[in-house]
């Protein structure tokens, strides 16, 4: 399963990636709102040097014309950049035309199995169902996952899916389970990952017991 991070933060992603768990990034305007950095085209040019794998970049745009000319413009400021574009009607033209012209498009916003098959059939490389975001409105985000998973493995489609909007170690877990090709995952949930209470209780344990040969 590959991770990306689902930040801009540039410092928090370097010290993910000396983890060696960063295989791309994926940011949206409020993360980049978040990282407070206006100069965006700049900011997504220096995560795609530093990361050398896809980095999502997301158009503000609504209308079709508009995101494929935003997309277009974002997808010249790296070989490494995805534009990600939100599954609306229009995004849906925007896809298929972004994708024809051989520019990878990661297909955000999704929140039911028909809108990630039909951003599938227009051509996205990737699909972001977002988790968490279904999880606070009481439905079953990883219960879109498996039927995402179900649908684009049943039609052999190459889309590739990127769980999003993860919350908690289980929901990587989980989509790891369900064969998820991706999850993009903040790294506050990415060091929770490794937590576990009986590591540090063992740890301690074994340093007490160090000491105490030491006759410290
Ligand atoms: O990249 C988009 C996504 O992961 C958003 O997550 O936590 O804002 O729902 P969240």
């Amino acid at each position: 399963m590959k991770f990306f991070i689902d930040t801009a933060d540039l410092a928090a992603i370097a010290e993910i990636k000396a983890l060696g768990m960063c295989d791309g990034v994926t940011t949206n305007p409020s993360l980049m709102a978040q990282a407070g950095r206006r100069d965006t085209d700049a900011l997504l040019r220096e995560i795609c040097d530093l990361v050398q794998g896809p980095v999502s970049g997301e158009v503000v745009a609504t209308d079709a014309e508009g995101m494929i000319q935003e997309g277009v413009r974002l997808a010249k400021l790296s070989e490494h950049i995805v534009v990600k574009i939100p599954t609306t009607y229009a995004g849906l033209r925007a896809i298929a035309a972004l994708s024809g012209r051989g520019i990878p498009v990661n297909a955000t916003l999704v929140f039911s199995a028909s809108q990630a098959l039909l951003v599938a059939k227009a051509g996205a490389a990737y699909c972001s169902p977002f988790v968490g975001r279904l999880d606070d409105v009481s439905h079953d985000g990883i219960a879109l996952v498996e039927q995402i998973v179900t649908i684009y493995d049943n039609y052999d489609l190459e889309t590739e899916v990127i769980v999003a909007s993860v919350r908690h170690p289980n929901h990587v877990v989980e989509s790891a389970l369900l064969g998820a090709h991706i999850a993009t995952i903040p790294p506050k949930v990415i060091k929770q990952l490794v937590q576990h209470p009986l590591t540090d209780k063992g740890l301690a344990s074994f340093l007490a017991d160090w000491d105490r040969l030491q006759g410290k």
